[in-house]
C-alpha cells in the first residue's frame, strides 16, 4: 500500500510537472517528440481498434509472462495543451526480444498469451494508459516500444520509447521513460508525447 501511494504521488507530480506552465518558461514552446523509425515489424495480424492491455489475449485464460509495465502518458502540443482524441498505437517485443511478425528471425517461441500490440484513445486531458510487459532488447538495439500517434485516421508521429531505471542519473531525453519499480516484477512510467 505504501509503495502504491508513494509511486502514485511520484506519477502525479510528474504529470503535473509536464502539464503545468513552468515559471520562467511559460512562453517557450515545448520540443516535439522526435521521429524514430517504424522498423520492419509493424503488426500485420488482425486486431481490435482499441485495447490497452497487452498482457492478456482475448479468448485465452493465462496472462503474458514477464515483468509488468504500467505505461501512462499524455499527448500535448508544443504549447502544452492536452490533445484529446488522439489514437496511440504501440507494438513491441516480448521479454525474449521477439516480435509477433512473420519477418522476425529471432529464435524462440512466441508467447501466445502476450498481445504484441495495443491501441488507446486519449481523453479530454490528453492522457493514455497501457498495461504491458518490459520489452526485451534484440541485437544491436536497446529495449524499446514502437508507437504511432494518429489524428483523424492519419499517423502524425511515428517514434519509439526507450527506458532507463530511476537510479540511472544520465540526462533526461525526449524519448526516454524512467522506470519506477512498483513491486517485485512490476514497474510504472510516465511518458510525454509532444506533437
Ligand atoms: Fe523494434
Amino acid at each position: 500500500m505504501k509503495n502504491i501511494t508513494v509511486s502514485g504521488i511520484i506519477l502525479a507530480a510528474l504529470f503535473l510537472s509536464f502539464c503545468l506552465p513552468q515559471p520562467g518558461f511559460a512562453s517557450e514552446a515545448l520540443r516535439k517528440t522526435p521521429f524514430d523509425h517504424e522498423g520492419p515489424y509493424y503488426p500485420v495480424t488482425s486486431r481490435e481498434d482499441i485495447d490497452y492491455d497487452l498482457t492478456r489475449v482475448r479468448g485465452r485464460d493465462a496472462s503474458a509472462k514477464g515483468e509488468i509495465l504500467h505505461l501512462s502518458g499524455v499527448v500535448v502540443n508544443t504549447a502544452g495543451k492536452p490533445q484529446e482524441n488522439s489514437i496511440i498505437e504501440i507494438w513491441q517485443t516480448d521479454p525474449q526480444g521477439r516480435y509477433d511478425h512473420p519477418g522476425d528471425p529471432s529464435p524462440g517461441k512466441r508467447d501466445p498469451d502476450f498481445q504484441y500490440w495495443g491501441a488507446v484513445r486519449t481523453g479530454p486531458d490528453g492522457t493514455f494508459y497501457f498495461k504491458t510487459l518490459i520489452p526485451g532488447g534484440y541485437q544491436p538495439r536497446p529495449a524499446h516500444i514502437h508507437f504511432k500517434v494518429l489524428r483523424d485516421g492519419k499517423a502524425i508521429l511515428t517514434s519509439q520509447i526507450y527506458f532507463k531505471k530511476a537510479a540511472d542519473s544520465s540526462p533526461p531525453d525526449l524519448q526516454t521513460a524512467v522506470l519506477q519499480q512498483k513491486t517485485a516484477g512490476e514497474y510504472e512510467t510516465f511518458f510525454r508525447i509532444v506533437i
